[in-house]
């Protein structure tokens, strides 16, 4: 292994551990992404999508939370922005967008969720289950505004990288401001835990963005 590639690793544990998972994505990922564009493309849209429409439904089920409902009101026109980013980026290059797939990865999370506590531990298990979708799009991002081929796409995607570091902080912070930090700590590092399993039983598609 060659110096560059050895501190290339390097960057790539640092980016992981800042986010705090557990697990570097597979650095063939990228390779298989980029074979087509089509494909990937269209899985992250309807990322996208259902990013905005999670916060819809935060607000749709605690209304009542007025801090929370302040501070995602504005993701969700963020994340159909993004959407509309990934749609103008397809048309560009002549690429049409596909059907929504099942996302195997976000099943798996949800199933996780505690089921059955009180309307509080419910907000954790969703706002924690949000925040890790959001590091880990920004750890693959990452990977594909460092390694992807074409110029252009590297720009597109550490666009896409920056914004989601930012809404992966707030879904922690608003965990915290309304479960507390302890309790969110301790149960955060279960979800890294659950998150790592998850990614190393599904297998490497270069045709989903998880
Ligand atoms: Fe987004
Ligand atoms: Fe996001």
């Amino acid at each position: 292994m060659t110096d560059t590639e050895l501190l290339t690793q390097e960057q790539d544990l640092r980016g992981v551990q800042m986010l705090g998972l557990q697990l570097p994505t597979d650095p063939r990922w990228v390779n298989l992404a980029e074979m087509d564009l089509e494909e990937i493309l269209t899985d992250h849209a309807y990322c996208e999508q259902k990013a905005a429409t999670a916060c819809i439904s935060l607000i749709q089920q605690y209304p009542d939370k007025t801090e929370m409902v302040k501070s995602i009101a504005p993701i969700v026109t963020e994340e159909w922005g993004h959407f509309r980013a990934v749609l103008a980026e397809m048309e560009k290059r002549g690429l049409q967008l596909g059907r929504q797939r099942k996302d195997e990865y976000v099943n798996e999370l949800l199933k996780f969720q505690k089921k059955g506590g009180s309307r509080e531990d419910a907000l954790l298990e969703k706002l924690l289950v949000c925040a890790l979708i959001e590091a880990r799009s920004c750890e693959r991002f990452r990977l594909l505004s460092l390694y992807i081929s074409d110029p252009a796409l590297r720009d597109f995607y550490h666009r896409f990288m920056v914004s989601e570091a930012g809404h992966y902080r707030l879904f922690i912070d608003l965990a915290k401001a309304y479960s507390g930090e302890e309790k969110v700590k301790s149960r955060w590092q279960e979800y890294l835990a659950r998150e790592a399993e998850i990614m190393q039983e599904l297998e490497l598609r270069g045709d989903r963005m998880h």
